[in-house]
């Protein structure tokens, strides 16, 4: 079996406990760090900047959090809660009319897509008729789309029938695949001139199996010398964090967890900067115009009750990054 099939695999597998971990809303690292980042980073793709009708694709959407976040923040406010005019409050007959009127009438489309079947079930369940979400998030359209398979990519090019895209989103799975290279001969296929992709992965330099998180507790001294009683002089004690790596350039694909009690560790494939940046500039069509590395502020950190109870947890860390966004803007 492929590698690429065996990550997928997992994902499957482990798509209920990530459904449940994220929920409607996200956790932690998607409203604290994640979304404020995609925010300005999709400032300008937004309806109510372009004038025009906005069509976006989310690539390896998990449950669905971040197309209904492309469909709520693109076309509006970036709210999730339902209510108002819900699809089930309308006539069958009536919502059959409207379909096609809608498609063109709607402020934003939304493609969500996975590699995995049973993570776009779970997306799709979010989006059912009597789901607790907004009618624009119920009006998501799904397909599954493998992002290591050339022939998945084909039937998002721009053609007649299908709108150039103005945004694409790939949020925290860049380093989920093994290769990028038919994404990155996508994106200029698929985008239309001017039009954002955003991409986001673990830091590939602070957060890999070859990163080791230290801490020390230094007790600094005031150093008097001749003086026989010191416990007067012992001035301050203060945990220093830092982080010490024994390799970036090489590191072999791994598995690990993304949270706590995790039944099946999924894999997670490194690239140094220059690779990940590379195969995306190679071709010359796009451009990186946007760059984010997201962390925890100390205060933030200070405030989170895991963070608080676990000295050794990655949001103490808040001089090293856990995330990196970029954005490629296609410019021919
Ligand atoms: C960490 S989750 C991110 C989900 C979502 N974007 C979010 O931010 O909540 C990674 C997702 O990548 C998907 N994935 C893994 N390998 C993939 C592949 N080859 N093609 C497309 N999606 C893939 C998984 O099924 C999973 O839904």
């Amino acid at each position: 079996m492929s590698i690429n099939k065996s990550a997928l695999e997992v994902w499957s597998e482990i798509a209920p406990e990530w459904d449940t971990g994220v929920g409607r809303d996200g956790n932690v690292y998607w409203n604290v760090l994640q979304k404020p980042t995609l925010e300005r980073l999709f400032a300008d793709s937004r309806v109510s900047v372009c004038g025009k009708q906005v069509h976006a694709l989310d690539i390896s959407t998990g449950n669905g959090l971040t197309a209904r976040w492309l469909t709520s923040y693109l076309g509006g406010t970036g709210e999730y809660a339902g209510g108002g005019d819900r699809d089930d409050e309308r006539s069958e007959v009536k919502i059959k009319e409207n379909d096609q009127r809608e498609e063109k009438e709607k402020k934003v489309v939304v493609t969500a897509t996975d590699g995995s079947e049973v993570m776009l079930g779970r997306a799709r369940t979010w989006a059912a008729e009597h789901a607790d979400v907004t009618p624009e998030q119920r009006a998501l359209t799904f397909a599954k789309l493998d992002a290591t398979s050339p022939d998945d990519f084909t039937k998002f090019y721009a053609s007649p029938s299908q709108p150039a895209f103005d945004a694409i989103l790939m949020n925290m799975a860049i380093m989920d695949v093994p290769t990028l290279e038919p994404l990155a001969a996508a994106l200029p296929r698929m985008l239309a001139v001017g039009g954002v992709f955003v991409g986001s992965l673990l830091h590939p330099v602070f957060i890999t199996p070859r990163t080791r998180r230290l801490l020390e507790v230094v007790h600094d001294y005031d150093d008097l010398e001749g003086q026989d009683d010191r416990s007067e002089a012992l001035t301050s004690t203060t945990i220093k964090r830092s982080v010490r790596l024994d390799g970036y350039l090489n590191v072999a694909p791994w598995r690990g967890f993304a949270w706590p009690g995790q039944s099946r560790a999924q894999y997670y494939f490194h690239r140094p900067l220059h690779e990940l940046f590379g195969v995306f500039l190679k071709g010359g069509q796009l451009a990186l115009d946007g760059i984010e590395e997201p962390n925890f502020t100390p205060e933030q950190a200070a405030a989170d009750a895991t963070a608080s109870k676990r000295v050794e947890a990655s949001k103490n860390y808040t001089e090293f990054p856990i995330f990196l966004y970029f954005r490629l803007r296609r410019i021919k």
